[in-house]
C-alpha cells in the first residue's frame, strides 16, 4: 500500500473545482487519509518546488502557488503515486490524454491545475512538507 501526496492548485479552488477531482480519486479507489485548505506560504512553496530553483519559469511557478489556497491531499492504495500522475495527465494539458484531470479541466501549463507527487521519494518528502503525523488517518 502507497501513500501520495496531491494538491489541487490555486486555479482549481478558484473554479470550484476541488470537489470534483478530489471525487475522481475517491472513485478510483484510493483513501483519503488527510485533507486540507491552506494558503502556502513563499517558504513552503520554495520547498516544495526546490527542484525547479535554477529554471527560468521558477518566480511565475512559487507566485503563482501562492496566489490563493490550495487544497491539499493525502490519499492511499495500491499503486497510488504512479496511478494518480496518470490520472492527471501531462505537465502541459494541451499534451494530455482526454479523461485525464489535466485534459478535462485545464488549458494552460503554468496553471494545470493539480499536483502530485512524482516518485516514492518525492511522496514521503511532499506529505512531511503538508501534513504532520497527527493529521493523516492511520
Ligand atoms: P507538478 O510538479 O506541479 O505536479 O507538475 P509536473 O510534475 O507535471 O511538472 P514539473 O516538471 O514538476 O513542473 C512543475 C510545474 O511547473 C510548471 N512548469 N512550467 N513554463 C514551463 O515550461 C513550465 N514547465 C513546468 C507547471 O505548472 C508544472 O506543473
Ligand atoms: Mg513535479
Amino acid at each position: 500500500m502507497e501513500r501520495t501526496f496531491a494538491m489541487v492548485k490555486p486555479d482549481g479552488v478558484r473554479r470550484g473545482l476541488s470537489g470534483v477531482i478530489l471525487d475522481r480519486f475517491i472513485r478510483k479507489g484510493y483513501r483519503v487519509v488527510g485533507l486540507k485548505q491552506l494558503v502556502i506560504s513563499r517558504e513552503l512553496a520554495e520547498q516544495h518546488y526546490a527542484e525547479h530553483r535554477e529554471r527560468p519559469f521558477f518566480g511565475e511557478l512559487v507566485e503563482f502557488i501562492t496566489s490563493g489556497p490550495v487544497v491539499a491531499m493525502a490519499l492511499e492504495g495500491e499503486g497510488a503515486i504512479a496511478g494518480l500522475r496518470t490520472m492527471m495527465g501531462a505537465t502541459n494539458p494541451k499534451d494530455a490524454t482526454p479523461g485525464t484531470i489535466r485534459a478535462d479541466f485545464a488549458t494552460t501549463i503554468g496553471e494545470n491545475i493539480i499536483h502530485g507527487s512524482a516518485n516514492a521519494d518525492d511522496a514521503a518528502r511532499e506529505l512531511g512538507l503538508f501534513f504532520s503525523d497527527a493529521e493523516l488517518l492511520k
